[in-house]
């Protein structure tokens, strides 16, 4: 199946950035701007967790969808300051990041806890978006790869329905690297064999698989041209929403 016949995703990582005030008025420029442009793209937003109610809101009745930046495995105890993928759906979120290479970097997650989050979105009605992306030194160690398809088998080790996978090179996030277009290609390519592998060619076939790292209006036209790449992941471009916006534009 060609990208031609599986609809671009676009999210915004607004990681942890903005208050309330600057959120509304960032959904309001959004609604208005999707509505006139016939939303080319399924586009969805990751607020920090204290906004998602109100961005919820705010986006209610527009095609774009709302999701967590994270989740606990469980879904209810004690376990301060973590939220639930039950407490996502609740606070109207119907995505959920899992596995972003800061939580990696950050919260020590491990491949097999990042599996056990998906579970957690996939029994709470929630859209994983599964995050796997290699080091700089693993890419110089020839490794790449090796480590995309760990990462994906561990993600995915619960065969979820309802999924998509974010290509994430890590030396690419924030620093204004992007990868090119011929890199991300590869690095999709084999993340969607390896999918072929767990799921099945079809589900593999529509699974969309997004690219991130330092994307922005000027490199996403010539990423989204690649056949095995649906979309993208934006961190820092996200945040200027005219960007995002220009994103969403070069990906429909
Ligand atoms: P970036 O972040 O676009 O700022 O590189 C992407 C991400 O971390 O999801």
């Amino acid at each position: 199946m060609t990208a031609e016949r599986r609809r671009p995703v676009v999210a915004a990582n607004w990681k942890m950035n903005f208050l309330k005030a600057d959120a509304a008025e960032y959904c309001r420029t959004l609604r208005r701007h999707l509505a006139a442009m016939g939303t080319p793209a399924r586009t969805v937003v990751f607020p920090s967790f204290p906004l998602l109610p109100m961005v919820a809101r705010e986006l209610v009745a527009t095609e774009v969808a709302v999701g967590g930046q994270d989740l606990h495995p469980e879904d209810r105890g004690a376990f301060t300051g973590d939220v639930s993928g039950r407490q996502l759906s609740d606070a109207g979120c119907s995505w959920a990041l899992c596995g972003h290479s800061e939580r990696r970097r950050d919260h020590h997650e491990s491949d097999d806890l990042v599996g056990r989050k998906v579970a957690a979105a996939e029994r709470c009605g929630l859209t994983a978006l599964l995050c796997v992306g290699e080091s700089r030194e693993q890419r110089r160690a020839g490794r790449a790869l090796q480590v995309l398809e760990r990462q994906l088998r561990a993600g995915l080790a619960a065969r979820p329905e309802s999924f998509a996978v974010a290509y994430e090179p890590v030396w690419a996030i924030g620093t204004g690297e992007t990868a090119t277009p011929a890199a991300a290609q590869e690095a999709h390519e084999h993340l969607r064999r390896v999918l072929a592998e767990l799921m099945g060619e079809e589900i593999a076939a529509v699974a969309p698989i997004l690219y991130g790292g330092s994307v922005t209006p000027e490199t996403a036209a010539g990423l989204i041209a690649e056949p095995d790449v649906d979309g993208f992941l934006v961190g820092g471009a996200s945040l200027d929403p005219q960007k995002f916006l220009a994103i969403i534009r070069h990906s429909g």
